[in-house]
Formats: C-alpha cells, sequence, structure tokens
C-alpha cells in the first residue's frame, strides 16, 4: 500500500460515514441502519462481492441480516469461519486469503479475501458483525480495517440494547 492508497481509502471510508450520517439522522430501527450501511458500503467498495451483516440471536449464535450481494450462508455459530472469530474474540479479523482461514465457510466459491468487523450496541455488547468479502486476493488491510471500524462505530451508536423478553402474560400469548 502507498501513502496514496491509504489516503484514497482514509477519503472513501470518510465519504461513506459522512453520508451515513446524513442519511440515518434520527434512525434508530436497526433494520433501517443495517440495510442502509451495507448499501452505502456496498457501492463504495468496488472490491467487494458481498457486504452485509451477521446479527447475534442467540448465545454462540450469528444469523444473516441486511446484506447485498449474492445469498449468503444463513446462521454461522461462534466457532466457525471468519464471521464467528470476529464475534468469539471481539475483534476485527482481515483475512487475506480465505482458503488458509481454518473453518472457513464457503458460502460463495469465488470468495478469495475478506474483514469481519464486530458491531456493538450504544451499551457496548456485541451485536452483530459487519462482513466485507471479495473475489480479489488481499483486497483488505488495516486502512480498511481502521475506515471500516469507524463506520461500525457510527451504526453501533444509533443502535440501542434489545427490549428484555416478554414474560409469559405478554398480550400476544394466547391462553
Ligand atoms: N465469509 C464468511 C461466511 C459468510 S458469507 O460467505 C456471506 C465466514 O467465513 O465467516
Amino acid at each position: 500500500m502507498t501513502k496514496a492508497d491509504t489516503a484514497a481509502k482514509e477519503t472513501s471510508y470518510r465519504e461513506a460515514r459522512v453520508e451515513l450520517a446524513a442519511l440515518l439522522d434520527g434512525v434508530d430501527d436497526p433494520i433501517v441502519v443495517m440495510a442502509s450501511a451495507a448499501a452505502v458500503l456496498h457501492q463504495r467498495i468496488e472490491r467487494a462481492s458481498w457486504t452485509g451483516f451477521y446479527r447475534v440471536v442467540a448465545p454462540g449464535l450469528l444469523r444473516i441480516g441486511p446484506y447485498q450481494g449474492p445469498p449468503g450462508c444463513l446462521e454461522i455459530p461462534f466457532d466457525r469461519g471468519v464471521c464467528g472469530a470476529a464475534a468469539r474474540t471481539g475483534k476485527s479479523q482481515v483475512v487475506s486469503d480465505v482458503h488458509a482461514f481454518p473453518g472457513h465457510i464457503a458460502c460463495d466459491a469465488a470468495a478469495r479475501s475478506e474483514i469481519v468487523v464486530p458491531v456493538r450496541d450504544r451499551e457496548g455488547e456485541l451485536v452483530a458483525v459487519l462482513d466485507v468479502d471479495s473475489h480479489q486476493p488481499a483486497a483488505f488491510d488495516d486502512d480498511d480495517r481502521l475506515g471500516l471500524e469507524s463506520i461500525v462505530a457510527l451504526i453501533g451508536g444509533l443502535l440501542k440494547p434489545p427490549s428484555p423478553e416478554p414474560g409469559p402474560s405478554a398480550p400476544h400469548t394466547r391462553p
């Protein structure tokens, strides 16, 4: 990566962040937030073949959320794949060769590299991961990690913690 590449990526992610901040001003519906982020990022990151979210739906389990690209795997346990590693460790994963990553889930046989960034809500709870995949080898590096982490910080700030489970007397339960 040259300094010019780094600067170009910084600019691109900053623009994406500004665009999303304007688009999502006053929004806290998680579907709207994640769908808009997936759309904006997928359009801006030309080398992306798949851009989207996997949501934490139970302890140790991710389920697909809003995304752009071909159909992805529906569920990923925390102990599988790059998404699982990001969720399990709470740390961004930059994988330059998915074939060399133990347990990589090949939803798309043409996928060669990817980056996955954990998403935390306003209270710091892990609620999802942002996954960007590419058909190009080594498509992402530390500049992408920093750029996507800044986008994810914006997204996470818009996400409320989940409301408590309804009790047995909730209105929708039948006697
Ligand atoms: N690349 C992911 C799997 C999800 S999809 O391919 C959309 C992984 O190994 O975690």
